[in-house]
């Protein structure tokens, strides 16, 4: 049998921690055959909901979860670990601005980084999901000195399959007809979501819908999806968003098979995103590792969404430059 990989879930007693950790615990992220041991994270008020949480994952008797370890202490709840989802996050009170938002959020991210840094697997593979995601990563990752830098993403996995569900309605055609699909930049309302490169059915999409569709329709959809949900179901999306996050793991994890997925990284100066901010990409992944995919054609229209969102990204990494 394979040896179990521990994952930890911050804010694991949240909407998002509880969908999550149940299917980790049945093998949808790291496969069937991968043993795992959770290390639940939680703040002190949350522990008992936490403990509810570890009751009923012990009562479902999953094959595959080993152990189950629930904690409030960063240090214990990253111990060896080798894939750590950080969910939990402060959201935003009422009033509050953008700016005092990402400043709380870096008193957790920050403190986080550092237990990484100084606990989890030199391996570990990072990826943030408490929102303002990007940056909250940026800061975990400036916090982890001794760890790679390129192990700390954000997910716009959820924008990507969100963006995927748009457009396959519109072409009658069903999502895994499609590829090619890219997220670009910030998971905020200034993501760029591009199908400039897609094929839907083998035939570009760009082709099969039309520019007004595309730019009036399609865009605003899927960068006020979120808020639609809210409206919708009276609490934010949770289930679609932990299905996010397994994808963007496993893939990382198992590899994407050629396929492209959507994930928020280190810029490295590709398409000419200069270092410094955790960008969406289009990557590839293989091997336990994902590759940004190159030499894309980028016109005008794009150049300047894909700019405009990267100036959000550089704005926000100036309102914490004293947390990096
Ligand atoms: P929630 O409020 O239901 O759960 C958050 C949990 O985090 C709470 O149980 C809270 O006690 C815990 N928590 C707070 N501070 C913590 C800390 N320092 N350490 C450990 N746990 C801590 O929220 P929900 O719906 O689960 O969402 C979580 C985050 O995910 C939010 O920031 C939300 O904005 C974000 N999100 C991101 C998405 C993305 O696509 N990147 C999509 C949807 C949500």
């Amino acid at each position: 049998m394979k040896k179990p990989l521990r994952v930890t879930i911050t804010g694991a007693a949240g909407q998002i921690g509880y969908a999550l950790a149940f299917r980790i615990a049945s093998g949808d992220m790291l496969g069937k055959d991968q043993p795992v041991i959770l290390q639940l994270l939680e703040i002190p008020p949350a522990m008992d909901a936490l403990k509810g949480v570890a009751m009923e994952l012990e009562d479902c008797a999953f094959p595959l979860l080993h152990d189950i370890v629930t904690t409030d202490d960063a240090n214990v709840g990253f111990k060896d670990t080798d894939f750590a989802l950080l969910v939990g996050a402060k959201p935003r009170g009422p009033g509050m601005e953008r700016k005092d938002l990402l400043k709380e959020n870096g008193k957790i991210f920050g403190p986080q980084g550092k237990a990484l840094n100084d606990h989890a697997s030199r391996d570990v593979k990072v990826l943030v999901v408490g929102n303002p995601a990007n940056t909250n990563a940026l800061i975990a990752q400036a916090n982890a000195p001794d760890l790679d830098p390129r192990n700390f993403t954000a997910m716009t996995r959820l924008d990507h399959n969100r963006a995927l569900a748009q457009l396959a309605e519109k072409t009658g055609k069903h999502h895994t007809r499609i590829d090619g699909m890219i997220i670009w930049g910030n998971h905020s309302a200034t993501q760029y979501p591009d199908i400039a490169h897609c094929s839907v059915d083998g035939k570009a999409a760009p082709e099969l819908v039309d520019q007004g569709w595309y730019r009036d329709d399609f865009i605003p959809t899927v960068q006020q999806r979120g808020a639609a949900i809210i409206k919708a179901r009276g609490a934010s999306s949770a289930a679609s968003a932990a299905s996010a996050a397994i994808d963007h793991i496993r893939d990382w994890h198992l590899g994407s098979d050629g396929k492209w997925v959507s994930m928020a990284v280190p810029s490295d100066g590709s398409y000419g995103i200069k270092e410094g901010v955790i960008y969406s990409f289009p990557v590839t992944c293989k091997n336990g590792d994902y590759e940004i995919v190159q030499g894309l054609e980028i016109d005008a229209f794009s150049r300047e969404r894909m700019t405009l969102t990267e100036e959000e990204l550089r704005e926000e990494r100036e309102g914490v430059k004293e947390l990096l």
